[in-house]
């Protein structure tokens, strides 16, 4: 007679298998990759480095982004530091129209796009309402390309300059992505 099945061992080895098995499926999930960014956008809507544009609102496109209505375009520099000749890392590209009837909001749809550094060619997408008198606002970061494929987050504005006059502001973004 041959050496009878083994019962205990084959399902003490099925039982280990399978832990095995959930562990290595189940801690990855559970604990999705995360990444933190941060970096400065520098939105100039005069002067010789301007790179925002008001382009319609209630007085035609020649409307103040700080009124109810306007609507601009930005293609602004996006750079590892805050100073205006920190290392440029991307650009911001996309719109903001103020959205709040007492002018002092601005609904934000913007890629930045990274062509530079860490995350050169790969880019983010941001949506989200910008309360710019608040010290800190929070916005949403809704997916992205490339490193940021499936990516989904947010993100915590701060004006470290702004001169009103002049409608230049420099703009700390500081971005917390999940990937899943
Ligand atoms: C970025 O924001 C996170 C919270 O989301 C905070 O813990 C971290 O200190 C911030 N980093 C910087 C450099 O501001």
């Amino acid at each position: 007679m041959g050496t009878p099945l083994n019962l205990t061992s084959n399902i003490f080895f099925f039982i280990f298998t399978l832990t095995i098995f959930f562990v290595a499926y189940t801690f990855p999930r559970l604990q999705p990759k995360q990444t933190n960014l941060v970096f400065y956008v520098h939105d100039h809507f005069t002067g010789e480095l301007s790179t925002a544009a008001t382009v319609a609102g209630k007085s035609g496109p020649a409307s103040n982004i700080l009124h109810f209505g306007t609507v601009a375009v930005v293609d602004d520099p996006v750079t590892v530091g805050p100073s205006d000749d920190s290392k440029l890392i991307g650009r911001a590209q996309g719109i903001y129209v103020n959205s709040q009837l007492d002018g002092k909001g601005l609904y934000m749809v913007f890629s930045v796009i990274f062509t530079n550094g860490k995350f050169k060619g790969s880019s983010l997408e941001i949506q989200g309402s910008d309360i710019f008198t608040m010290t800190e606002r929070e916005f949403g970061v809704v997916s992205g390309t490339g490193y940021f494929r499936f990516v989904k987050g947010y993100g915590i504005m701060e004006t470290v300059f702004m001169d009103i006059a002049s409608l230049m502001a420099t703009l700390k973004l500081n971005v917390t992505v999940k990937h899943y």
